[in-house]
Formats: C-alpha cells, structure tokens, sequence
C-alpha cells in the first residue's frame, strides 16, 4: 500500500474505531462484535506499525499501551486542583447552605453528585484531542500519566461535537468493584500482596511503568468538573457542562440530581446511603455544588477548596458484637495473622463473622480481652476491622487475649524482625502453609505455567506425602497420582477465617495432563526457572535481569555480592536475598534435583560480544516506531549498553519524536552525536 492510501485507511479505521469505542463505552450500545472490533484494531497498528509516521499521538492505538514510563514527569496544572471541604454532619451540609445563601440570596440551585473513590485526574484536550492527563499531585503540579490514561477505554482520545478549542476536565479513576475483586483474587493465586481496596488498586495501578499492563486492568472513569477559560464559556450551569461534555464523548454520570431545597439534598443524600451498596464502584460521598457559573465565581475560594461546593461523607458503616475467639493464621511467607471470630452480625448488607486484628500490636493497643463486646467497621477495606472495645460492658473476669508464641501449624517458635509488625514462622522449609505457598507459587502462570496443578491439587499431593519441596513433583508417576481422592479445605484469602471446601480428584485425564505439563515445563526459560525459585523480592523482572547477566546458576553461585548489586534493578537488599538462598544447603539440594530433572538452569547469551555497538554507551529518549524497551533490547544485544542521563561517557543519543529540548540542548553542548531510529538500524546494519 502507498502512504497516501494508507493515511486514508489509517483515518478511516481511526474514525471507525473511536465511534465503536464511544458506542460500546459509553453508550453501553455496542454496535459491532468484540471480534470485529479487534481486527480493525489489529489492522490499525499493522499500518501504523508499517508507516510510523503517520501514527498520531490521539491514535486509538494508543489504547492497547506498550511504552514503559521509567519516572512520572511533573508538570504545573493549568488550573489548581482543589479539594473539597468534607463533612459528616447534616448541621455542616445546612450551615454551608446557608453561608451560600447568605452570600448570594435565596435564589439558588444545587447539584447533586456522587463522591467517587478512586485517584483525581486532570485531562487537557486540544482542539479535540487528549493531550495531557495528570495526578493531583501538590494542587499546583501533577504527575504526567498520560500513556497510562490513554488505556482507559471510556476516556475519549478525540473529541466529537462542538467542544471548545482547549480546555482541562477533571474526574475520578477508579477499579470496579468486581475487576477488582478479580484482580486480587488472581494476585491471591500467584502469591502476590493484595491490595486493600479498589482504591488502593486504581492508585497503584495508574502508577504502573508499563502501559500494557494497564491496558490489561478494568479501569474506568467518572468524569466531573469542566474547567475553560472564560472567553469559550458557552453555557451558564455547571450541569449544562456536564451534558454538553457527555456529548463530546465524556463519559458523565446520570446519577445527578438538581435541588433547590434543603430537603431534596437531604432526600439524594439518603437514598444513597444505602443504595451506595448496589454500584458496581465505590463512592465514599455525596458532593453538593452550587449549579451557577456565575454565582460559583461570586462565591469563589478558600486557599484549600472552593466555597460553592462540600462533601458529604459517609460514615463507615458499623456494629457491636462480641469476641468468641482469635484464630491464628499461617500465609505464604510464614507471618502470622490474628483473626477475630465474631457472634454473627448484620453490617453492609452482609453476615460478618470474622474480623483482622493485623499483628499483635493492634491487639494490645486495643487491650481485646475474650469475649469483649467489639465494634466492626467496613469502610472501603473489604475486610471489616474492629475499631474499638465497650470497657464499661468487659466482664471482670474476662482474660486477656495473648499473641500465640508458636506457629499454629508446625508448632515452631515464633520470631519478630526488627522493625517488622508481624511475628514470623521461621521453618520456612518445614511448615505445611510455607511449602504448599512456595510451589503454588512454583507452578504459577509467570513461573513454571504448570496449567494442571492448582491449589487444591497441591494440597492434596502434600497431604498424602507426595511432594515436600517443587522437585518432588518431577519425581511423580502415574501410579502415585491415578485415584487420588480428597475433600480439600483451602483458606478463603478474601474472607479470614473462612475456607473454601471442593473435592479434588485424579482420574486418569488428569493424572495424564499433569506429567504432560511437567514435562512441558522443561523447556521453561532459565529467567523463568529462577523467578519460579520464589527467592524473596526476586521478582519476574528482577529475574529477567539477574538471568541475562549470570546466564547460568552456577556462574550465580560463584557471583560476589558486587557484581549482584552491579545489575540493573538489583539492590543492596535483594542481592543480600540472593546470596542468603543460594548459600542455604536445602535451596542448593532441590536446585540440584531441579537440575538432574531437567530443567533448564542456564541460558545462551543474546549479547554479541564483537557486535557492532560493542563498548558504546547509549541514551534513549522520545518515541519511536518502536518501544522503548525493544531499542534498548537491541543495544544491549549488539553489544552496547543503555544508561539513563547524558554525561560527558554517552556515545550516542538516540533520539525519537516529542523528545524534551533540554535534552537535544545537553547533548549538543556535550557534542553527542543525535542519532534518529533510521541511523540507528543502520549501525546495526
Ligand atoms: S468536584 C474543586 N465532584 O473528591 C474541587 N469531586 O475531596 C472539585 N471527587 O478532589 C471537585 N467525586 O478527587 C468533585 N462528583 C465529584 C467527585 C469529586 C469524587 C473527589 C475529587 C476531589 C475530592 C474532594
């Protein structure tokens, strides 16, 4: 195809697509398959992927991520972003009515909206295009995480309709409820910490270096504030604003509600106190704000928020019941948790029988005594918590809750790290919890991917005595697995306390596909091998690293502490993890068994010792037809190396599009040669 034609096609698909997008986002109205929809896409990055330059930056492309965002930039807000004055009480919610009609007269209209929990963000749109999106940050600077919003699907990456020419909006970020609990639960399954709430997960996860990832999470967005210089004003209410902004393609909510009395505030308060537990997202409030342009500027602002609008926050919900028992619990890593065993009670719309109590500090600050009458709060954590204990209704008689000393499973002597909250089972190798943890984590998708295996399989192979450690599972016959048969109880990770029962057995499918998927993982990558190791805070990234620089476990052995921490991403405290797992005689036992099975514990070096780059030292800035990450793949495969800043040691900056001038300045003055992504293959040949 010619490049005219394909900036036709290109525009073509472009239009297509984000009028599918808008359809299926915020409409709710897809008009198109999933199907039809991906291979449009698939023929748009084809293009773009064949003719680079005629990608734009508001490409619907953009959507599916790939660039890796090494640090945030902070840039200064167009406009500050304020927060809002909060309160709990209904006195508060009149008192501002009243300081407003004070002010302005009795004439007033408000507007009622949902309070969003999740993460604030600022867009800014350029003659119909997404520009910048940025953090709260300060107030009066953000954090640009602009690759990382162009994934969310409901934000529009081009306008329709008559928006004005530039303009900022502002809206929430948040995880629906149910992604979220997905996400945890495939956290729970890899071993991996779970976040305590959707909030916490959309806030880490617009933070995310790579913008494919964030692509593959649910988030979505709420957008509620329109901010434009006066002169393109074109309506006088902020809720005209709202609807003529769902017009451009904004997705705004409908659960908005105009009121001219005290009453119906109170009335849109009300009814989502309790409906609140029905959205499919979170929101911690009701915000109220004065509907006119212009009396918002009469009213105007304190140095912190703006006098025309408040919030309403709800009040965690709470009940009192009383404390049966404490429960403790083993997790992977051997830490202990306290569990409360409640008296059932009603709370949210669900029966809570369990509570955390965190570690043995919190039981001691709150000095819980058996059969206290405790009150349990569920605020945004799923998990309720106790808050407090009635002194006045202790029974005299009643003993103290006492942190165990000894593992509840293995029996073994507790130890607290220094400056550590939790108390640790240090029989890491010996403790049911820790074992079957460790080779759950073993066969994990991102480890060793052995489909077959799961939880309750692994459970059950331990029970009988099968497997100790993950070499143990390379030594497993067809014998020993054919007609297996157990009831599995399994910790429940989203409910403490609970467990989750299933009948696990091994017919003759099963026993086949499990010594099919062993030996398939055979051919797992080293980098893979080490990470399935589970050596503490190495990571499948780490991993990756450590892996191209030793090449081998032996050569890893045999690496001093200096030339560990002299691999990128790899610190004083994980290169300390290192060599304390790979001196330990039981690691190095199983390492070889691993070894003797078959698996695969070195690898080839990619890296051309008398390549072309050899000895040159390369920055890399801008954008590219091209990742990022895949041109610094291919400098270190060529020989060279990749470091972040200009100094007067840099052989070349390889400069791509929107590249910063400071940049370009600093490398002139240091006389770099600047190199395109054309010279660069050239050098490569
Ligand atoms: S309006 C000048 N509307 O709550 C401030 N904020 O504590 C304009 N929020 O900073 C904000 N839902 O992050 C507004 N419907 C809504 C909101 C909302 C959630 C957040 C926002 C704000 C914070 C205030």
């Amino acid at each position: 195809m010619d490049i005219e034609l394909a900036r036709k096609r290109i525009a073509e698909l472009s239009e297509q697509l984000n009028q599918h997008n808008y359809q299926y986002y915020i409409l709710a109205q897809p008009l198109i398959s999933d199907y039809e929809y991906d291979m449009m896409m698939e023929e748009l990055i084809k293009l773009e992927n064949q003719f680079p330059e005629l990608i734009l930056t508001d490409s619907p492309s953009q959507r599916v991520g790939g660039d890796i965002t090494k640090s945030f930039q902070s840039y200064p807000h167009r406009f500050p972003m304020l927060s809002l004055g909060n309160s709990y009480s209904r006195e508060e919610i009149t008192d501002f009515i009243n300081r407003v009609k004070k002010s302005i007269g009795n004439e007033i209209e408000f507007v009622c909206e949902l309070k969003y929990d999740g993460v604030a963000v600022s867009l800014h749109y350029e003659n119909g295009s997404l520009k910048q999106a940025l953090t709260r940050g300060d107030g009066t600077k953000g954090d640009d995480i602009t690759t990382n919003v162009k994934t969310i699907r409901s934000i529009p990456l081009r306008l329709q309709g008559d928006f004005p020419e530039s303009f900022d909006i502002r809206g929430e970020i948040y995880y629906p409820r149910k992604s979220f609990e997905k996400l945890n639960a495939a956290r729970a399954a890899e071993g991996l910490q779970l976040f305590a709430n959707p909030r916490n997960a959309a806030a880490g996860t617009i933070k995310l270096q790579d913008s494919s990832e964030v692509a593959r999470r649910n988030l979505d967005c709420w957008l509620y504030y329109l901010m434009t210089d006066e002169g393109s004003l074109k309506f006088n209410t902020h809720y005209e604003s709202l609807q003529e902004a769902r017009k451009w393609g904004f997705r705004i909510s409908n659960n908005i509600a105009l009121c001219s009395t005290e009453n119906e505030i109170f009335e849109f308060i009300d009814d989502w106190e309790n409906a609140r537990h029905e959205l499919p997202f979170d929101i911690d409030g009701i915000v109220i704000k004065v509907n006119s342009l212009v009396q918002q500027k009469q009213l105007g602002f304190t140095a912190k928020s703006p006098r025309w609008a408040i919030a309403y926050k709800y009040k965690a919900e709470e009940a009192k019941t009383s404390l049966l028992g404490v429960d403790f619990q083993v997790g992977r890593t051997g830490a202990v948790t306290p569990v409360a065993n409640l008296e059932p009670v009603l709370l949210a719309g669900t029966t809570v029988k369990r509570a955390s109590l965190h570690n043995a500090d919190f039981i001691a600050q709150l000095d819980l005594h058996y059969h206290d009458i405790v009150t349990v709060e569920k605020g945004g954590e799923i998990i309720p918590k106790i808050t407090a204990v009635d002194l006045k209704l202790r029974d005299k008689n009643s003993q103290s809750v006492v942190f165990t000393e000894f593992c509840p499973e293995c029996k073994t002597k507790l130890i607290r790290k220094e400056g550590e909250a939790a108390w640790y089972c240090p029989n890491n190798e010996g403790c049911p919890p820790q074992i079957k943890g460790k080779i759950e984590h073993f066969i994990s998708r991102k480890a060793m991917n052995i489909e077959s295996l799961g939880e309750g399989k692994i459970a059950l192979l331990f029970d009988q005595g099968l497997i100790k450690n993950a070499a143990d599972l390379y030594k497993l016959t067809y014998e020993d697995l054919y007609g297996l048969e157990k009831t599995i109880e399994t910790p429940d990770e989203n409910n403490p306390g609970n467990t989750i029962i299933r009948k696990v057995s091994f017919k003759e499918k099963t026993a086949e596909n499990i010594l099919k998927s062993l030996e398939e993982s055979k051919k797992v990558p080293f980098h893979r091998v080490l990470f399935a190791l589970g050596i503490r805070f190495v990571g499948e990234t780490v991993a990756k690293k450590l892996a191209d620089a030793v090449l081998s476990i032996d050569q890893l052995r045999s690496s001093s502490y200096e030339t560990l921490i002299a691999v990128d991403e790899i610190g004083e405290k994980i290169a300390a993890s290192i060599q304390n797992y790979i001196e330990d005689p039981v690691h190095l036992d199983m390492i070889e068994q691993l070894k003797r099975a078959g698996l695969q514990f070195n690898q080839e070096s990619k890296i051309q010792m008398d390549g072309p780059l050899n000895g040159k030292s390369f920055v890399v800035s801008g954008v590219f037809s091209v990742s990022r990450e895949s041109l610094k793949e291919k400098i270190e495969q060529y020989g060279g190396k990749n470091i972040s800043s200009l100094s007067t040691k840099t052989d070349y900056l390889l400069a791509g599009e929107n590249m910063g001038p400071a940049k370009k300045e600093k490398a002139k003055k240091l006389g770099i040669p600047i190199i395109s992504e054309e010279d660069f293959y050239q050098l490569i040949g």
